[in-house]
């Protein structure tokens, strides 16, 4: 989705925005642009349709467009086709305020019906030129300060924003204000800094702070000051970033996804050590309401104690973490789990039982689905528990309980390291249920911890030996259609697998339960279909082996994914790829890696974009 940023203070503002821009590439995006002001001067503005490289043409890498205070924006577009006229920086016709803006303006044809009463024109579809001209129409009207005619213009707008606006009588200012929508200000010695995310920052300072919702901040080059809705000053805390900045970088390999492919290890490290003390799942530092429960996990203990009901609401690939964490709780103790994508969630009027917990999980913490859902869950009383990889994203902060996956800024759009740290932290929540409702044992307890330790050498054995995909994927670079199976979690890792596969490399892939072949998807298997069958589960282990060979003697190309010991397979597969041994419940986290591995490599061999496939967001901040 849109990427904002913003700098102001000693340097040439066009670079740093240039910069900032390319580090939100991965939130997907269509075009590109950038406002700089030169002390009094008029502002410049210069857009471009397409990748960033030709705004950075355009403006001699910035070095063409002179001043110390700006924004940019990556547009990914909702109103209106992709354009240089729908483009961001948006302006009042006068230059009066210009800005840019990431979110979704529910309201904008009533308001741009306003406007025109007013005698505003427009040149685009953009919802966000509606928002700049109702800012300016206040400011006039009103001849009062930027922050009274952004506060004017925020009652009236209906939707979610994240804003940032320069006003022609204030050089040397920045105006923001958000709502439902990411936003990071940090703050160096250089000067001050906006983005839409941590990476975009991250190069420039790790000092930063949290604009809430309904919030406004000025920006100037010697600091921030923050407003909320009634023009009244409020005090924001100033955090550290713990991410560095090598963290946001390649470090050498291709793409980012081989990069998080290859920090899956470290991911899981992390992640576990945050909340395994050595020999039990220790839940005293997950935050309650934003801070660590001074009472040691008590609270959060208490709730998972009395659980009759879990529900799981997320999108993606956190959805599909949540069906693996279906089954793993369910198998570790005796409380009944559901798990909904939260766009149906959110509008399905779900029947929440009392003593229950809404679970959401989400890399970014500002997917706008899993939001709502969660938003849902609170107007109805149930607790909630976050899952989530950005530190201070809009879901960690709305959020009762969080458990932080520490898998560091991820940049692919397909995700690899934050769905395996979503995989432990839904391991870890399993196990601790399972301890505080008395289905496991300490025996078992120490048992699970040890094989969680073992994950990560694991995975490493794995990434060893990718060659073997690699060689494999360049022959089956021109499938047309593949199809996953599997059961119980060899069918929840498949429909991860099959997401991989899709979203990178635009095969068209689908993942089926094993047992729901014969119901319809059978007809699809011609001779040289790849199936393939992840078979990691024990007790299905024959069963979805059955499967393949109905489908093998319908002319299908089989690739049997399970795990070493299970040799009886290559009776059956044309190809077998085989994960170290671990506990069944967590085989998802070592049968997934291949799949990670054959989704990059088919992209790479058809020389796709893989960080950046077409029409995708890495953070889906729009319904
Ligand atoms: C987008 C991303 C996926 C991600 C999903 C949910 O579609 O491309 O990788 O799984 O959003 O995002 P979240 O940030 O909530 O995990």
């Amino acid at each position: 989705m849109c990427g904002i940023v913003g700098y102001v203070g000693k340097n040439q503002a066009a670079p740093i925005l240039l910069e900032g821009l390319e580090k939100l590439e991965y939130r997907g995006y269509d075009s590109a642009g950038i406002a700089v002001r030169n002390g009094e001067d008029d502002t410049v503005i210069v857009k471009a349709m397409g990748r960033l490289k030709k705004l950075a043409n355009k403006t001699d890498q910035g070095k063409a467009v002179k001043g110390t205070c700006g924004i940019g924006h990556t547009r990914w577009a909702t109103h209106g086709e992709p354009s240089e006229l729908n483009a961001h920086p948006h302006c009042s016709d006068d230059m009066n305020v210009v800005g840019v803006h990431n979110g979704i303006i529910e309201n904008f044809q009533e308001l741009r019906q306003k406007l025109a009463h007013h005698d505003y024109h427009f040149y685009s579809d953009t919802d966000t030129e509606v928002a700049i001209k109702l800012i300016d129409y206040y400011y006039k009207k009103y001849a009062g300060t930027p922050v009274d005619a952004i506060n004017h213009a925020l009652v009236r707008i209906r939707g979610s924003y994240a804003l940032a606006v320069m006003f022609k009588e204030y050089p040397g200012e920045i105006y923001v204000a958000r709502k439902d929508n990411p936003m990071i200000l940090g703050k160096s010695d250089a000067g001050v800094f906006l983005g839409s995310d941590v990476p975009a920052i991250l190069k420039y300072t790790r000092r930063v702070y949290y604009i809430g919702n309904m919030e406004l901040g000025r920006l100037t080059s010697e600091g921030i000051t923050f407003y909320n809705l009634d023009g009244d000053e409020i005090k924001k805390e100033e955090t550290e970033i713990e991410w560095d900045a090598e963290s946001a970088d390649k470090c050498g390999y291709a793409h980012f996804m081989m990069k998080e492919i290859h920090e899956q290890p470290k991911a899981i490290t992390e992640t576990m050590k945050q909340y395994f003390d050595g020999s039990k799942v220790d839940f005293s530092t997950l935050e309650k309401n934003g801070a660590i429960e001074e009472a040691g996990g008590e609270k959060i203990n208490a709730v998972l104690k009395g659980l009759e009901r879990i529900y799981i609401v997320a999108c993606g690939s956190a959805y599909h973490a949540g069906v693996v964490g279906k089954n793993v709780i369910e198998g570790m103790t005796d409380v009944p789990v559901e798990v909904d994508l939260a766009s149906e969630f959110r509008y399905c009027d779900p029947k929440l039982m009392k003593n229950s917990i809404v679970v959401v999980i989400s890399q970014s913490g500002e997917t706008a689905d899993s939001l709502a859902a969660m938003r849902l869950a609170h107007d109805r009383g149930i607790p909630t528990l976050a899952i989530v990889n950005v530190f201070g994203s809009t879901i960690a902060r709305e959020a009762d309980y969080v458990m932080y996956t520490c898998a560091g800024p991820e940049i692919a759009v397909a995700t690899t390291k934050a769905y395996s740290a979503q995989l432990i932290t839904l391991y870890l929540l399993a196990i601790k249920i399972g301890e505080l409702t008395g289905t496991l044992d300490d025996d078992r307890i120490k048992e699970l911890m040890t094989a969680l330790e073992q994950i990560p050498n694991s995975i490493e054995k794995i990434l060893d030996d990718k060659e073997r995909i690699q060689w494999f994927a360049a022959k089956y670079a021109s499938a047309q259609d593949v199809f996953f199976i599997g059961r119980g979690i060899d069918y929840a890792i498949g429909l991860e697998g099959s997401l991989k596969m899709k979203e990178i490399s635009y095969i068209h892939s689908e993942a089926y339960a094993a047992g729901e072949l014969k119901h319809g998807t059978i007809s699809l298997i011609e001779k040289d279909t790849l199936v393939i069958g992840i078979m990691t589960q024990p007790d299905l282990f024959e069963k979805t082996r059955s499967n393949m060979v109905e489908v093998k003697s319908r002319g299908a190309y089989l690739f049997g994914l399970t795990t070493y010991g299970n040799y009886s397979v290559e009776d059956t597969v044309d190809f077998a790829v085989y994960v170290p041994r671990t506990l069944e419940c967590f085989a998802a986290s070592l049968a997934i890696i291949p799949l990670q591995l054959l989704g990059y490599y088919l992209a790479v061999a058809k020389g796709e974009d893989v960080d950046k496939p077409r029409n995708l967001a890495k953070s889906v901040t729009v319904e």
